[in-house]
């Protein structure tokens, strides 16, 4: 069953996403010496990249091992406001005191199939691994559309769920462009998996996703994961479950 934690507003979600992602990092590093994370674009996690470029977090996070990826990337200059890496630049990486080298955006030039491939290569390169064998980060960030789709898997694109590859490109979403995405069986092996879902907007798809079992959509598919799934919502986003899934507010 995922973790599902329900906070009374976007400043709260932002805040225990923080504490989430400093616990967990602390926990891998002890254990393994380092963390891989990968982000997920979009507006929501702005708040929490903001957050983590700031006392407490930017002494309390031992952020000279951690490794950072993408969940997906829209194929566009990094400087074009739709791209994810160029946000998290701008709200995070630029304020980390973290190498260089651990940043790995998958943001490229070069035609969407070569940009997979090369970033299939940044990734075997840092798991030491190759497909089918599949990578494990230790968090995957994700977030969820209206329409229910995560990273860039999009209900009824199978491109990246019917795969044994670990980057796969594709067209679609908003904006409608050539994307790159993790595909679905390396969300499914990702130690933590953490959905952060903020407004009013998402209610809806929310409760489908989490109480409508024949719904089929991407997010539900990583339900079964084999590592800890967590749901973090505000109360807007949470509105509309039921008690079951409901859990305490934090
Ligand atoms: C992307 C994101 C995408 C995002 C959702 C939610 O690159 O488009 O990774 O999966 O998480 O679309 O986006 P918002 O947070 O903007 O609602």
């Amino acid at each position: 069953m995922p973790n599902i934690i329900i906070t009374k507003n976007a400043e709260r979600l932002a805040q225990k996403c923080a504490e989430f992602f400093r616990h967990t990092a602390k926990e891998s590093v002890a254990q393994n010496g380092r963390i891989s994370v990968a982000l997920s674009g979009g507006s929501t996690p702005r708040p929490v990249h903001r957050l983590l470029a700031r006392p407490p977090y930017l002494s309390d996070v031992p952020w000279a091992q951690t490794h950072i990826y993408w969940a997906d990337e829209r194929l566009v200059p990094e400087k074009d406001p739709a791209s994810n890496f160029g946000s998290a630049k701008k709200d995070l990486l630029d304020h980390l005191p973290i190498p260089t080298d651990h940043i790995h955006p998958m943001c490229s030039l070069r035609s969407p199939a070569q940009a997979a491939d090369d970033y299939t290569r940044v990734l075997t390169d840092y798991f030491e691994a190759n497909p089918p064998e599949m990578p494990i980060f230790d968090i995957i960030f994700l977030g969820i559309g209206q329409d229910g789709h995560t990273a860039s898997i999009f209900p009824g694109d199978r491109t990246a769920v019917d795969t044994t590859r670990w980057v796969v490109a594709v067209k679609g979403g908003s904006p409608d462009v050539e994307r790159l995405t993790l595909t679905l069986p390396v969300l499914k092996q990702a130690r933590h998996l953490a959905f952060l879902v903020s407004g009013a907007g998402k209610a809806e798809m929310v409760r489908t996703i989490l109480e409508q079992d024949s719904a089929a959509l991407p997010p539900q598919w990583l339900n079964g994961s084999g590592g800890q799934v967590s749901w973090f919502l505000d109360r807007d986003a949470a509105r509309l479950l039921t008690g079951y899934h409901a859990g305490k507010e934090a």
